[in-house]
């Protein structure tokens, strides 16, 4: 029997007037005698050319959109424009029919949020065929950049009994039934009965278990999936996302925010070099969107465009303080065009972020040293004793896609913080002890990876860029 032949190695090596087997899932079936075919093996498809007559209408009828077949052919030097080789059909076996009456995507240009809904059958399109591949490139790249440059991948804890962010936002681990777990005396439920002999979560972050790991092999990082119960419907927010966290040892904040500038440049160039008609595909796709918008409603340049700014020019580095002045003094701010009050103190909200980013640097900003109050307990203070060694990284578009500190190695500061923000120490007896035995100053960060992907792929959505989305009210497929 023939071999079959990956499209991707079709049209990078033809074989020209051999007889090759492809197999795939039709895209477009033009005036019945073009077939657009993708195997999922490259982001191009290859033309296949029918001669009806030469087939049973029996076979043509079944070759819907998105049908899958198998076809053998004479690879020739293709005749029309748009493509170099093509294959002429002999014989085409339809292995899958679909049947344009009952099939649920038409082949027409669809909405993101219909196409979410059939979240079965949109990798099968142009778009979702491109950003999937891209996400892959993208971790694949997150995992090359640190071994390259000697850090260890440590794998920690999905299931937890503490909350590293101290916000509360977790969803509860537990193999009681409900309505049937035990009581003390004091009518709460006895987690002490539980699987684990404890309350158990979630992780909202592996960075407290990273920390273990970098003050005995030096640079680590973790790339894991993350939960979160924060009650967000936005276009940014997912309940289970994936998060890259690096700690390094011997590192203060100005180390980890130079880390997190040359990843992220990193990963943009992977893509840039590797995936480039994947990127076009996206780059048309929204030039295509805002064909006929108003110029101040398009974005300020093409998604490849964008790359390529970003990874040539340094990002701006500010203090938060310095973020809030010139915040004050910006226009918007004095017409009052701002929902949320810019205050010392109070967080940026994503509006604040997004005209930092979008209108005065027009380029990655990174925050620091932000007011100890809105930060987690184990950032570093600062001498000013009011800031924390804190950074965030903003993205055009999106706003934060990173979020680090240096980490408080003292441990007379560390359990004062962790006293006034409640936190419970006995929970966390392990993270204290690697103050008082072999501590020393450490740092690291974590990155959205389906932020960062969002960025990549200039896909508006963080719902459209991780196969089966988890959020608020929707846990489908
Ligand atoms: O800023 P966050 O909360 O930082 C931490 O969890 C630290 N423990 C990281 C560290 O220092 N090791 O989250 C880090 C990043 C954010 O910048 C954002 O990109 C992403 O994770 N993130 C989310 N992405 C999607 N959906 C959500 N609900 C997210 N929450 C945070
Ligand atoms: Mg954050």
């Amino acid at each position: 029997m023939k071999r079959r032949t990956e499209i991707a190695q079709v049209l990078k090596n033809p074989t020209l007037n051999e007889s090759v087997l492809v197999k795939g899932w039709v895209r477009a079936f033009r005036a019945n005698r073009f077939i657009a075919l993708n195997d999922g093996s490259t982001i191009n498809n290859v033309q296949i050319v029918v001669d009806f007559e030469q087939f049973p209408e029996e076979v043509i009828k079944n070759i819907g959109f998105h049908a899958c077949i198998a076809v053998t052919g004479k690879l020739v030097e293709s005749q029309g424009a748009g493509q170099s080789v093509e294959i002429v059909a002999e014989n085409i076996e339809v292995l899958g029919s679909t049947n344009l009456e009952d099939y649920p995507l038409q082949p027409k240009a669809q909405t993101m949020e219909f196409l979410r809904e059939k979240a079965h059958l949109r990798m099968r399109t142009n778009t979702f065929s491109a950003v999937f591949r891209i996400r892959h490139a993208i971790a694949f790249a997150v995992n090359k950049y640190f071994n390259d440059n000697g850090y260890y991948y440590m794998h920690t804890p999905i299931i937890t009994g503490s909350d590293a962010e101290g916000a509360g936002e977790m969803f509860h681990v537990t193999s009681f039934e409900s309505n049937k777990a035990p009581v003390d005396d004091n009518g709460e439920v006895d987690y002490k009965k539980d699987f684990f002999g404890k309350a158990t979560n979630l992780t909202v972050s592996g960075q407290l278990q990273a920390e273990i790991a970098a003050l005995a092999f030096g640079k680590v990082y973790t790339f894991g999936p993350t939960f979160r119960a924060e009650n967000s419907n936005t276009s940014r927010h997912l309940a289970e996302f994936w998060m890259i966290e690096p700690e390094i040892a011997f590192a203060d904040i100005h180390d980890d925010m130079d880390l997190a500038e040359d990843f992220s440049k990193y990963l943009i160039n992977y893509v840039l070099d590797n995936y480039p008609d994947d990127l076009k595909v996206l780059d048309d796709r929204i030039a295509n969107l805002e064909k006929n918008m108003k110029k101040e409603d398009r974005r300020p340049m093409g998604l490849i465009e964008t790359l390529r700014f970003v990874v040539d020019n340094d990002f701006e580095r500010i203090t938060y303080t310095e973020a809030i002045n010139v915040l004050r003094n910006s226009k918007p701010y004095k017409k009052g065009k701002f929902e949320y009050p810019i205050e010392w103190g109070k967080d940026l909200q994503a509006e604040h972020e997004r005209w930092l980013v979008e209108k005065k640097f027009k380029k990655p900003v990174i925050v620091v040293d932000y007011p100890k109050d809105i930060k987690a307990f184990y950032m570093r203070l600062n001498e000013d004793e009011k800031t924390v060694a804190a950074m965030d990284v903003l993205f055009p578009g999106i706003g934060e896609v990173i979020g680090g500190s240096q980490r408080e190695e003292r441990l007379d500061l560390l359990e004062k913080r962790m006293g006034e923000m409640n936190i419970h120490a006995d929970e966390l007896w392990w993270y204290t002890e690697l103050r008082k035995f072999g501590g020393c100053p450490h740092a690291g960060f974590g990155m959205g990876f389906e932020r960062m992907v969002l960025f990549i792929t200039g896909m508006s959505n963080i719902r459209d860029v991780i196969p089966f989305p988890r959020t608020p009210g929707s846990a489908e497929f």
